[in-house]
């Protein structure tokens, strides 16, 4: 593999020292990186080498999943870096940086993969990726051999996603620019793909004729905790379903590609996104619920309400839980509602797909006084174990004819006993090797923001027509007004 330089715009942030250094230390102890790779850090902090060095230590004991056994690892990655400070509008300290990485390249005797991972707050976004251009660190490089990742929030709604896309593309091509979704680095969102794809007994039955609903749930049970000047400001609806949800949403119902390309792959994703039916504003109230979290208790432990968080506004109208009916209006889903809800303070953590099939005909059961049973469930577990699960109906051991719910199920740890790794291994992993399959193209990231639009409208509007702001208890699934939306469905209740 060539030589590799990954700078992180940002790296004094929380995001660099729980994730980023971490996934890139597993990726050394997997043999996966470049045998001559560096680690830079860019920030306004004044810090050191020996500081940047010392916070890279800690990250990784600290935050890696796997423990430091052999140091050589470490020692490698702490050998290879370098922190440089400055404004993100210094020239001076872009020149130094190009400096260090033609350096590089000049002993090196070839050109690095120069990846700029823009992990600062989006208000940066423009001017860090306009100094890159004119010190010449996006342009004299071979393009095909210079990435830049970008954090989301991509865009705050279609209009900022646009301009933001505009100010890119005037330093870069759209082949160099990876916006990042950490979602699409899980295990088993990947493993959608090879189930769907790779297993002849669940594509013929994958339609509206044999499925009678879809729910997706990204449900957390923590709060918002030191991140409420950002979160307040964004919402769950941007924070997580705009990009997270309707990302699995696409992998769902998408059909097959006709490869494994990149391209291909995000073609069919960007027309599940393009499906599904934009709602009237007039529809939102009875389509999406939108609450947030009072006091409760979360696992016997207090939690205080939303509104008293530290940074939330004493005005605010945030919503911490979103829940949603979409229809994806095409040849294999048309009529088959799509469940999606998120929310933070819930009962518990868990991030997980079903897949709810229609029932069978019940004639036979019903002589034997057996009036309904439940219908098969195929759910891809997301978090907190990683697994795929299936419940079927079998009859019980007994003389009595019975029907009972039985799960197949695999989870990962089982299955292969190994340890996933954590999506942003994969990730960055991908953007060394140029592969940007699981990286959202822009065209799904204007699509996404084009759904959501209405919404947006219809609780910014006033009047009697603005949907209600409901609150639920900590520690619970969220509001009541969440359950009866996809009770309208068949009697249908969310899978908790
Ligand atoms: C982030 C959101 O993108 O995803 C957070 O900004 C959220 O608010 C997080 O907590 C959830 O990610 P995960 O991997 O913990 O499910």
């Amino acid at each position: 593999m060539s030589a590799c330089s990954v700078v992180i715009f940002g790296v004094t942030g929380d995001l660099s020292e729980r994730k980023l250094i971490p996934a890139v230390y597993n990726l050394g102890i997997d043999k996966l990186l470049p045998t001559k790779f560096n680690l830079y850090g860019f920030a306004r902090r004044n810090w050191s080498r020996e500081d940047f060095q010392k916070v890279i230590e800690n990250s990784v004991k600290n935050n890696s999943r796997r423990a430091v056994e052999d140091t050589s690892i470490l020692n490698h990655l702490l050998s290879g870096a370098d922190y440089f400070e400055g404004d993100f509008d210094s020239k001076e300290t872009y020149l130094k940086l190009k400096q260090r990485l033609d350096e590089v390249d000049q002993a090196e005797g070839s050109k690095a993969v120069r990846i700029f991972y823009l992990s600062t707050s989006p208000e940066y976004f423009d001017v860090i990726a306009g100094q890159l251009k004119e010190v010449g660190l996006l342009e004299e490089q071979d393009k095909s051999r210079t990435r830049v990742i970008v954090e989301k929030p991509f865009g705050h709604n279609l209009k900022s996603a646009k301009e933001l896309n505009s100010v890119l593309l005037k330093s870069m091509d759209e082949s160099q620019i990876y916006r990042i979704d950490h979602y699409l680095g899980k295990e088993t969102v990947q493993n959608l793909l090879v189930f769907r794809f790779s297993n002849g007994i669940f594509e013929p039955i994958w339609n509206r004729k044999y499925i009678s609903h879809v729910e997706i749930s990204v449900c957390e049970s923590i709060g918002v905790g030191s991140r409420a000047g950002y979160f307040d400001k964004a919402g769950i609806l941007r924070d997580v379903v705009q990009n997270h949800a309707l990302q699995l949403l696409t992998l769902v119902a998408m059909e097959p590609p006709v490869d494994f390309s990149a391209d291909s792959v995000r073609d069919e994703k960007v027309k599940v996104l393009r499906s599904i039916k934009r709602l009237a504003i007039d529809d939102v109230a009875s389509k999406i619920v939108r609450a947030r979290y009072l006091s409760g208790k979360i696992e016997n432990q207090p939690a205080i309400g939303y509104l008293g968080e530290k940074g939330v506004a004493d005005n605010s109208e945030t919503e911490t839980f979103v829940a949603m009916e979409l229809s994806v209006d095409n040849w294999r889903w048309s009529g088959v509602p799509f469940f999606v809800r998120a929310g933070k303070r819930l009962k518990r953590r868990m991030t997980e797909i079903s897949v709810h099939y229609r029932s069978t005909p019940q004639l036979f059961f019903r002589k034997e006084n057996i009036d309904e049973f439940e219908n098969n469930v195929l759910s891809f577990q997301i978090q907190p174990e990683e697994g795929i699960k299936v419940k079927v109906n079998a009859k019980p051991p007994g003389q009595k004819m019975k029907v009972m719910p039985v799960n197949l199920d695999f989870t990962y740890k089982e299955a292969y006993g190994v340890e996933t790794p954590e999506a942003y291994e994969r990730l960055i992993l991908d953007c060394i090797k140029g592969d940007p399959t699981l990286f959202t193209r822009n065209d799904e990231i204007e699509q996404a923001w084009d759904l959501l639009e209405p919404i947006f409208a219809a609780w910014n509007s006033k009047g009697p027509m603005k949907p209600p702001i409901f609150g639920y208890d900590a520690g619970t699934w969220g509001p009541p007004a969440s359950d009866e939306i996809i009770l309208k469905h068949d009697k249908s209740s969310w899978s908790n």
